[in-house]
C-alpha cells in the first residue's frame, strides 16, 4: 500500500468548512485522510511493495491492471506509465467501476489467468482530492487519496477464488458524479440506503456460490465509504464487527484504493491466515457492486 504523508484530520476540515470532528465522526466514521500525490505516484509506490512483498521482479509480471475513477490524464491511461517506471513491458491498462474497481481488476485478473497469463500486477490507485470541491462539507470530509496493489498467480491446483459476484444499476448514475472538469457530487442518503442492501445482497450472492457461510469466514473486507453502512451490512449478513477490516478512520474513502488498502492493513495486523476464507465486498458509482469469497494463500 501507499498513501501521501499529508494528513487532514477533522478539525483540520473544520477551520474552514460549517463542520466538526464530531459530527464527521459519528455520521461517517472517519477521523481524518491523505491527500496528495497522483494515481500514478501512489500507484507505483504501491504497485513496488507488492512486488517487494511477492519476492517478485518487474520481468515477472504479464499483465498490469490499474483501477481507477482518477487518472492521471484522459489519455494516456495511467497504467502502462506505472509499468514502464517499474520497467514493466507487459500489456498495461486503466479499468473504472468506481469504487467497485479494484473487485472488477482482480475478476478480470483471474480471467486472464484462465487464458494462459501467468502473473496480474493489479493495482487500485486513487487521487480524489483532485476532483474534491474542498468549499463542500457533504463531500470533502468523506474523500482521500492512496493506493494498494497485489498480484495474482495461476495456480495449477483449485482456485483460492471460490466465488465473484459483479454487477451493475446503471439507472442510479445520478446518484454519484463527476463530470469532466467537474468535482465529485452523491446524493448520500440516497447512495447509503442503496449501497447497504447492495452490498448485503451481493456479498449473500457469492457467499452461497461459494457454499460458505457468514460463521465460517474469518474477515470480512468491505469497501470503506462509510462505517454505519459496514455496520448494517454486517449486522445483515450476521458477521460480528470484531470480523470487519476498518480503515476509513485514517484514510476515508479511497474508492478503488479501499480494499486493497484494508486488506495491507489485514496483513500487517496479522489478522488473516493461510486457509482463512475472506469475503470482499464494494460497491460504487455506476451503480457497480462486487464481492469475492476467497482462500488466503499467503
Ligand atoms: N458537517 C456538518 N453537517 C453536515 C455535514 C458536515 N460535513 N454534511 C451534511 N451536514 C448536514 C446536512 O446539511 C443536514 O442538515 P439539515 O438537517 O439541516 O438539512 C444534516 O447534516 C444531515 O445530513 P444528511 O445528508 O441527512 O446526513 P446523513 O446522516 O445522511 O450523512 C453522509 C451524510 C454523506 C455521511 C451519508 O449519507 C453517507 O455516508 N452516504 C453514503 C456515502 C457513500 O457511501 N458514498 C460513497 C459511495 S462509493
Amino acid at each position: 500500500m501507499a498513501v501521501p504523508d499529508g494528513i487532514v484530520t477533522n478539525d483540520d476540515l473544520s477551520a474552514t468548512l460549517d463542520t466538526t470532528d464530531e459530527w464527521i465522526f459519528e455520521r461517517t466514521g472517519i477521523r481524518e485522510r491523505r491527500v496528495g500525490g497522483s494515481a500514478g505516484s501512489l500507484g507505483l509506490a504501491a504497485a513496488t511493495a507488492a512486488l517487494a512483498d511477492a519476492g517478485l521482479a518487474a520481468t515477472d509480471i504479464d499483465f498490469v491492471l490499474l483501477a481507477t475513477t482518477t487518472p492521471d490524464n484522459l489519455i494516456p491511461a495511467t497504467a502502462p506509465t506505472i509499468a514502464a517506471n517499474l520497467g514493466i513491458r507487459a500489456p498495461a491498462m486503466d479499468l473504472n467501476a468506481a469504487c467497485s474497481g479494484f473487485m472488477y481488476a482482480l475478476r478480470v485478473a483471474e480471467g486472464l489467468t484462465a487464458t494462459g497469463v501467468g502473473r496480474i500486477l493489479v493495482i487500485g490507485a486513487e487521487n480524489l482530492s483532485r476532483w474534491t470541491d474542498w468549499n463542500d462539507r457533504t463531500m470533502a470530509v468523506l474523500l482521500g487519496d492512496g493506493a494498494g496493489a497485489c498480484v495474482v498467480e495461476a495456480s495449477t491446483g483449485p482456485s483460492d477464488v471460490l466465488a465473484f459476484d459483479l454487477g451493475s444499476e446503471g439507472d442510479y448514475a445520478h446518484l454519484l458524479s463527476c463530470e469532466h472538469g467537474g468535482t465529485i457530487w452523491m446524493d448520500g442518503k440516497e447512495v447509503f440506503r442503496r449501497a447497504v442492501r447492495i452490498m448485503v445482497d451481493s456479498a449473500e450472492r457469492a457467499m452461497s456460490q461459494a457454499q460458505v457461510s457468514a460463521d465460517q469466514l474469518s474477515l470480512v473486507i468491505p469497501h470503506q465509504a462509510n462505517i454505519r453502512i459496514i455496520q448494517a451490512a454486517c449486522q445483515r449478513l450476521g458477521v460480528p464487527m470484531e470480523r470487519a477490516v476498518v480503515v476509513l478512520d485514517r484514510y476515508g474513502n479511497t474508492s478503488s484504493a479501499s480494499i486493497p488498502l484494508a486488506v495491507a492493513d489485514a496483513r500487517s495486523q496479522q489478522r488473516v491466515h493461510p486457509g482463512d476464507l475472506v469475503l470482499m465486498t464494494g460497491f460504487g458509482a455506476g451503480m457497480t457492486w462486487a464481492s469475492a469469497v476467497v482462500r488466503w494463500s499467503k
